[in-house]
């Protein structure tokens, strides 16, 4: 069951958290998972409080700071939007693309998500792209059809020499603030399908080393069975990221996953 790739536990904190807030948050996090560098440990929090952010985390490499969105264009009239050498100015080195609310309230095609992700690679970004499908596409057996629909309009010409940056996020719909969890073989399912994907399009060597994440209600309490499939190499987390204590904890199963792995 060894995981071959570095886990990654990622806070989304969405639209929660002023500036001052979110140092706050940084510091109890901080606090509890120590100085690891065994397992990857990112926030992404609202735009507004990135550069606070990359303040609280100057003196550390434990935390890496995402954005959870950005617009593909360099620069230019895109009222409200900013651009990923906006990002890089303030030390974020993840950026969270084609987030299922993104793709719900803001219409985002997978063909502007993939704009998205070329412009972040380019920008030394790492792009997590997420993934995921409705209940109603679960409903009717859709979900690989619609996982691979997203998956490959948002790898459009992506160079295989930088596919290695990508990080995947697969989070199913219906499982989002819901409390409702896929359980770890639905999820190894997908994450296994989304390999082979991978596989089809860069090739095995580097699909092997891409992290799948997996997002959707993910909390201490469910986080050990899921981190232990073999394809699932960390979480992307909306609620249980926003309190030091939980967020701490998944921190802390993704490191007894990697010991346990060997
Ligand atoms: P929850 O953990 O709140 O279900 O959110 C998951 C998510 O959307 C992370 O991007």
């Amino acid at each position: 069951m060894a995981t071959k790739r570095k886990y990654l536990i990622a806070g989304n904190w969405k639209m929660n958290k002023t500036a001052p807030d979110g140092v706050e948050l940084i510091e109890g996090i901080l606090n509890e998972i120590g100085s690891q560098s065994e397992v990857g440990v990112a926030v992404c929090p609202p735009f507004t409080a990135l550069e606070s952010a990359a303040k609280a985390l100057a003196d550390t490499n434990t935390i890496t700071l995402g954005a959870q969105n950005m617009h593909p264009e360099p620069d230019g009239a895109y009222t409200g939007e900013v651009s990923a050498a906006m990002l890089r100015t303030l030390y974020v080195g993840f950026v969270i693309l084609g987030h299922s609310e993104r793709r719900q309230y803001f219409a985002e095609s997978d063909a502007f998500i993939n704009q998205k992700v070329i412009a972040a690679l380019e920008n030394n970004l790492k792009p997590i792209l997420c993934v995921g499908e409705t209940i109603e596409d679960r409903e009717a057996g859709k979900t690989l059809e619609v996982v691979e629909t997203q998956l490959k309009g948002g790898l459009v010409n992506v160079d295989k020499k930088q596919a290695e940056q990508i990080v995947i996020a697969y989070e199913p719909v219906w499982a989002i603030g819901t409390g409702k969890t896929a359980t770890p073989e639905m999820a190894q399912e997908v994450h296994a399908a989304i390999r082979k994907m991978l596989t089809d399009i860069f090739g095995s060597d580097i699909a092997d080393k891409i992290r799948i994440l997996y997002g959707g209600s993910m909390k201490p309490g469910n986080a050990a069975e899921l981190l232990a499939e073999k394809d699932i190499d960390g979480g992307l987390i909306g609620g249980a990221s926003l309190e030091a204590k939980s967020f701490g904890k998944l921190v802390e199963a993704a490191l007894a996953q990697t010991k346990a792995d060997g």
